[in-house]
Formats: structure tokens, C-alpha cells, sequence
């Protein structure tokens, strides 16, 4: 607690030395260059999933790697779609979500759901086998995890749509998860130490 006293003091001299001209702490810098951004965000491992919905607004999907938990009680998800994609209206429209993660055996549905599949059409359902369980959002089969979410809050942020989902219904299997990094998938593995 003494340490997070310690540290806003220092913040907000910092703040005070900016306002006054003396310090070299600027409470407003500009934005990094989006070249520099996506750089630093390219070399990070992410894991990889399909964000589906079903309802008056549409049937869609779409890959996916800004997703993170939020909260455990109540149970809370978060993934963030570029409001250029379609289902950020379905989705909206819907009012519910599943968001799929997927196994290292599923990097083609990946690159379906990104739209740029290697064969077959893109965002095509027919390229994986599906279930429902609570909200009627496709549930991918063979997922390493299904988070079935009702939307609980929508945020504005940039290009994209934050959707924050209570998770209704959770299942998941002991397999491999797909990542990407350096714009390639990958599987994990332990380190060989
Ligand atoms: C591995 C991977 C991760 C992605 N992560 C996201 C993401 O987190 N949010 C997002 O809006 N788009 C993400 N995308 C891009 C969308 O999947 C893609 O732009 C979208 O499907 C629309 O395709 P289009 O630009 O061909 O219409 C990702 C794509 C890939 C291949």
C-alpha cells in the first residue's frame, strides 16, 4: 500500500512539473506512430478465436485476437472488433455472442474467419462442424474453449467495438490452443530447459 502511495506522489509531481514547464513528464504526449504500435503488438503471442453470433442481426463470425478475461464474479469477457467488420452490426443487433478458441488443428478456420482463407470461401460456416448451447450463438465443435456470452456492456474505442460479455455457459477441452506471433500461427510448447 506504502508503495502505491509512493508512486502516485511521484505521478502527480511529475504532472505538477510538466504543467509548470520544469519537468520532462508530459501529462499529453502525442500518440506513438501506428507503424511503432502494430510493431510492438506484431512480436507478442496471442492466442487466436472465432467470435460468432446468431440472432435477427445475422449469422457471423470473425477471427479475433483481442480477447481477455475481465472479471470472474460476475463471469466477464472482452473482445474488440474493428467496426469496418459486419459483425460488429450483427453482433449489436443480436445482443449476444460465443466466443471460440481455437486449437492448434484449427488455424485454417482462422484464416476462413479473417476472410482470407487458403482454399474454400471466406467466413463460410460450412468450413467447421457446430452446436449452440444458451444464446443460439454457433458454437464451434472441437474448440479448446466456448464462452457463451450475453452482452453486458459496449464500449466505443478507436476503430473498434469493445463487446463485454457475461459468460452464460463455458465448456473446454484439454488440447493444444492455436497461437499467433509474428503473423504466424504456432502451438505452445514447454521450453526445453
Ligand atoms: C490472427 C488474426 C487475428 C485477428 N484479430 C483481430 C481482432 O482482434 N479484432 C479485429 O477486429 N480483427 C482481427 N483480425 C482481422 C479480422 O479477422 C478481419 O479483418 C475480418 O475478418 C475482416 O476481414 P476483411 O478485412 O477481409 O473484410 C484478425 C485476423 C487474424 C488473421
Amino acid at each position: 500500500m506504502e508503495g502505491t502511495g509512493l508512486m502516485r506522489e511521484t505521478l502527480v509531481e511529475g504532472a505538477e512539473m510538466s504543467r509548470r514547464g520544469t519537468g520532462t513528464v508530459s501529462t499529453d504526449p502525442a500518440s506513438v506512430s501506428t507503424e511503432a504500435f502494430v510493431e510492438a503488438m506484431r512480436v507478442q503471442a496471442t492466442a487466436v478465436n472465432l467470435v460468432t453470433s446468431d440472432g435477427p442481426g445475422g449469422k457471423t463470425g470473425v477471427t479475433v485476437s483481442a480477447m481477455a478475461s475481465v472479471s470472474a464474479e460476475p463471469p466477464l469477457i472482452l473482445a474488440c472488433v474493428n467496426r469496418r467488420s459486419p459483425s460488429v452490426a450483427a453482433i449489436r443487433r443480436n445482443g449476444v455472442f460465443c466466443i471460440n478458441a481455437l486449437s492448434a488443428e484449427q488455424d485454417g478456420l482462422a484464416d476462413t474467419f479473417a476472410g482470407r482463407p487458403s482454399s474454400g470461401v471466406p467466413f463460410d460456416f460450412r468450413a467447421a462442424r457446430w452446436t449452440t448451447l444458451e444464446t443460439g450463438s454457433p458454437v464451434l465443435v472441437d474448440a479448446v474453449a466456448n464462452l457463451d456470452c450475453v452482452i453486458h456492456e459496449m464500449v466505443e474505442a478507436g476503430s473498434h467495438t469493445i463487446f463485454i460479455g457475461r459468460v452464460v455457459r463455458a465448456q473446454h477441452r484439454q488440447v493444444k490452443p492455436l497461437v499467433y506471433c509474428d503473423r504466424v500461427y504456432g502451438a505452445p510448447g514447454p521450453l526445453s530447459r
